[in-house]
Protein backbone atom coordinates (compact mmCIF):
# COMPACT_ATOMS: atom_id res chain seq x y z
CA UNK A 1 0.00 0.00 0.00
CA UNK A 2 1.41 3.46 -0.83
CA UNK A 3 1.45 6.25 2.20
CA UNK A 4 -1.37 8.67 2.40
CA UNK A 5 -0.99 11.87 1.06
CA UNK A 6 -0.34 14.15 3.62
CA UNK A 7 -2.51 16.99 3.19
CA UNK A 8 -1.25 20.65 2.58
CA UNK A 9 -1.95 23.90 4.94
CA UNK A 10 -3.97 26.56 2.65
CA UNK A 11 -2.04 29.18 1.75
CA UNK A 12 -4.41 30.73 -0.71
CA UNK A 13 -8.44 29.57 -0.35
CA UNK A 14 -10.63 28.82 -3.02
CA UNK A 15 -12.95 31.87 -2.60
CA UNK A 16 -10.00 33.93 -2.74
CA UNK A 17 -8.65 32.52 -6.36
CA UNK A 18 -12.14 32.67 -7.76
CA UNK A 19 -12.10 36.52 -6.94
CA UNK A 20 -8.77 37.52 -8.32
CA UNK A 21 -9.29 35.09 -11.09
CA UNK A 22 -12.86 37.25 -12.62
CA UNK A 23 -10.24 40.41 -11.72
CA UNK A 24 -7.71 39.08 -14.05
CA UNK A 25 -10.06 38.15 -16.30
CA UNK A 26 -12.14 41.51 -16.59
CA UNK A 27 -8.65 43.69 -16.90
CA UNK A 28 -7.51 41.31 -20.00
CA UNK A 29 -11.08 41.72 -21.59
CA UNK A 30 -10.59 45.28 -21.09
CA UNK A 31 -7.18 45.77 -22.08
CA UNK A 32 -7.90 43.77 -25.04
CA UNK A 33 -10.82 45.48 -25.66
CA UNK A 34 -11.91 44.97 -29.58
CA UNK A 35 -9.01 42.52 -30.14
CA UNK A 36 -9.05 38.26 -30.82
CA UNK A 37 -6.12 36.67 -29.05
CA UNK A 38 -4.44 34.22 -28.60
CA UNK A 39 -4.29 32.34 -25.05
CA UNK A 40 -1.59 30.06 -24.77
CA UNK A 41 -1.94 27.32 -22.05
CA UNK A 42 1.87 26.02 -20.62
CA UNK A 43 1.07 22.21 -19.32
CA UNK A 44 1.23 21.15 -17.19
CA UNK A 45 0.84 23.14 -14.24
CA UNK A 46 -1.64 26.19 -15.55
CA UNK A 47 -4.34 23.74 -16.76
CA UNK A 48 -6.96 24.49 -14.38
CA UNK A 49 -5.92 28.11 -13.97
CA UNK A 50 -6.30 28.52 -17.86
CA UNK A 51 -9.76 27.21 -17.66
CA UNK A 52 -11.40 29.45 -15.41
CA UNK A 53 -9.64 32.54 -16.33
CA UNK A 54 -10.75 31.99 -20.05
CA UNK A 55 -14.29 31.90 -18.42
CA UNK A 56 -14.01 35.21 -17.26
CA UNK A 57 -12.60 36.97 -20.11
CA UNK A 58 -15.43 38.18 -22.61
CA UNK A 59 -13.58 38.21 -25.58
CA UNK A 60 -12.76 35.91 -29.14
CA UNK A 61 -10.34 33.41 -28.03
CA UNK A 62 -8.49 30.70 -29.88
CA UNK A 63 -7.10 28.37 -27.01
CA UNK A 64 -3.12 26.62 -27.77
CA UNK A 65 -1.57 24.19 -25.15
CA UNK A 66 2.24 24.09 -25.66
CA UNK A 67 4.17 22.22 -22.92
CA UNK A 68 7.43 22.49 -21.36
CA UNK A 69 9.50 19.62 -19.36
CA UNK A 70 9.33 20.23 -15.90
CA UNK A 71 11.84 19.61 -12.84
CA UNK A 72 11.44 15.84 -12.68
CA UNK A 73 10.69 15.14 -9.05
CA UNK A 74 12.78 17.66 -7.97
CA UNK A 75 11.69 21.18 -6.29
CA UNK A 76 14.52 22.99 -7.59
CA UNK A 77 14.92 24.59 -11.20
CA UNK A 78 17.37 22.56 -13.42
CA UNK A 79 17.85 25.27 -15.59
CA UNK A 80 16.60 23.36 -18.54
CA UNK A 81 13.84 24.10 -20.58
CA UNK A 82 12.58 21.84 -23.10
CA UNK A 83 9.47 22.36 -25.45
CA UNK A 84 7.68 18.62 -25.70
CA UNK A 85 4.66 19.97 -27.32
CA UNK A 86 4.63 22.82 -29.51
CA UNK A 87 1.49 24.69 -30.92
CA UNK A 88 1.03 24.26 -34.96
CA UNK A 89 -0.51 27.55 -35.15
CA UNK A 90 1.31 30.23 -36.48
CA UNK A 91 1.52 33.22 -34.46
CA UNK A 92 2.61 35.97 -36.75
CA UNK A 93 0.49 39.23 -36.24
CA UNK A 94 -1.68 37.71 -33.26
CA UNK A 95 -2.78 38.70 -30.47
CA UNK A 96 -0.99 36.40 -27.82
CA UNK A 97 -1.06 36.03 -24.15
CA UNK A 98 0.97 33.28 -22.38
CA UNK A 99 -0.79 31.89 -19.25
CA UNK A 100 1.54 30.06 -16.92
CA UNK A 101 0.85 28.66 -13.01
CA UNK A 102 3.97 30.21 -11.32
CA UNK A 103 7.34 31.98 -12.51
CA UNK A 104 9.94 31.08 -9.94
CA UNK A 105 13.61 31.21 -11.10
CA UNK A 106 11.70 32.77 -14.30
CA UNK A 107 13.90 30.66 -16.74
CA UNK A 108 10.94 28.69 -18.26
CA UNK A 109 9.12 32.21 -18.99
CA UNK A 110 12.04 33.49 -20.07
CA UNK A 111 13.06 30.94 -22.51
CA UNK A 112 9.34 30.76 -23.73
CA UNK A 113 9.19 34.37 -24.33
CA UNK A 114 11.93 34.78 -26.54
CA UNK A 115 10.92 31.49 -28.59
CA UNK A 116 7.28 32.92 -28.97
CA UNK A 117 8.28 36.24 -29.46
CA UNK A 118 10.74 35.04 -32.67
CA UNK A 119 7.47 33.65 -34.49
CA UNK A 120 6.95 37.57 -34.56
CA UNK A 121 3.48 38.37 -32.73
CA UNK A 122 1.75 41.26 -33.36
CA UNK A 123 2.05 41.76 -29.45
CA UNK A 124 2.90 39.12 -26.20
CA UNK A 125 2.15 39.32 -22.93
CA UNK A 126 2.05 36.93 -19.75
CA UNK A 127 0.03 36.25 -17.60
CA UNK A 128 0.69 34.48 -14.15
CA UNK A 129 -0.94 33.07 -11.31
CA UNK A 130 1.66 33.02 -8.95
CA UNK A 131 4.95 34.70 -9.06
CA UNK A 132 8.19 33.80 -6.32
CA UNK A 133 9.71 37.69 -6.73
CA UNK A 134 12.44 36.28 -3.89
CA UNK A 135 13.06 32.93 -6.33
CA UNK A 136 13.64 35.42 -9.50
CA UNK A 137 17.18 34.85 -10.98
CA UNK A 138 16.68 36.98 -14.14
CA UNK A 139 14.25 40.02 -15.35
CA UNK A 140 11.47 38.99 -16.96
CA UNK A 141 7.91 40.71 -18.11
CA UNK A 142 4.54 39.24 -16.29
CA UNK A 143 2.17 41.23 -17.41
CA UNK A 144 -0.43 40.29 -15.10
CA UNK A 145 0.18 38.40 -12.07
CA UNK A 146 -2.76 36.58 -9.48
CA UNK A 147 -0.37 36.53 -6.86
CA UNK A 148 3.50 37.31 -4.87
CA UNK A 149 4.19 34.50 -2.97
CA UNK A 150 7.15 33.35 -0.58
CA UNK A 151 9.75 31.85 -1.63
CA UNK A 152 8.22 27.75 -0.42
CA UNK A 153 6.71 25.25 -2.82
CA UNK A 154 3.49 25.59 -3.18
CA UNK A 155 1.05 22.42 -4.43
CA UNK A 156 -2.43 22.17 -5.84
CA UNK A 157 -5.14 24.02 -8.21
CA UNK A 158 -3.05 22.55 -11.04
CA UNK A 159 0.65 22.55 -9.71
CA UNK A 160 2.20 19.56 -8.39
CA UNK A 161 4.87 17.71 -6.58
CA UNK A 162 6.26 14.60 -8.53
CA UNK A 163 3.04 14.44 -9.78
CA UNK A 164 0.66 14.59 -7.31
CA UNK A 165 -1.71 17.25 -5.73
CA UNK A 166 -2.96 19.13 -8.52
CA UNK A 167 -6.24 18.50 -7.93
CA UNK A 168 -6.84 20.09 -5.19
CA UNK A 169 -9.24 22.73 -5.07
CA UNK A 170 -6.83 25.36 -3.03
CA UNK A 171 -2.74 26.47 -3.56
CA UNK A 172 -1.39 24.61 -0.80
CA UNK A 173 1.96 24.03 1.02
CA UNK A 174 3.75 21.48 1.68
CA UNK A 175 5.70 22.75 4.45
CA UNK A 176 3.59 24.86 6.48
CA UNK A 177 2.57 27.99 6.12
CA UNK A 178 3.49 31.48 4.10
CA UNK A 179 2.14 34.93 3.40
CA UNK A 180 -0.07 35.79 -0.16
CA UNK A 181 -0.79 38.87 -1.48
CA UNK A 182 -1.11 40.51 -4.37
P1 LIG B 1 11.01 28.51 -13.25
O1 LIG B 1 11.56 28.15 -14.58
O2 LIG B 1 12.01 28.28 -12.14
O3 LIG B 1 10.42 29.90 -13.18
O4 LIG B 1 9.89 27.48 -12.89
C1 LIG B 1 8.72 27.45 -13.57
C2 LIG B 1 8.05 26.09 -13.44
O5 LIG B 1 8.52 25.31 -12.34
C3 LIG B 1 6.59 26.29 -13.20
O6 LIG B 1 5.89 26.44 -14.38
C4 LIG B 1 6.23 25.04 -12.40
O7 LIG B 1 5.92 23.99 -13.28
C5 LIG B 1 7.47 24.70 -11.64
N1 LIG B 1 7.44 25.23 -10.25
C6 LIG B 1 8.18 26.25 -9.75
N2 LIG B 1 7.88 26.47 -8.46
C7 LIG B 1 6.91 25.60 -8.15
C8 LIG B 1 6.17 25.34 -6.92
O8 LIG B 1 6.31 25.98 -5.87
N3 LIG B 1 5.26 24.34 -7.02
C9 LIG B 1 5.03 23.60 -8.13
N4 LIG B 1 5.69 23.81 -9.28
C10 LIG B 1 6.64 24.79 -9.27
MG1 LIG C 1 4.58 25.24 -15.28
Amino acid sequence: MSEPLKKPAILISEETLEARIAELGAQITSDYEGREIVAICILKGSFIFFSDVLRKIDLPIHTEFLAVSSYGDKKVSSGEVKVTLDINEPLENKHVILFEDIVDTGLTLAYLQSNLKARRPASLKTCSLLVKPESLRMEVAVDYVGFKIGPAFVVGYGLDYAGKYRGLPYIGNLDGEADADH
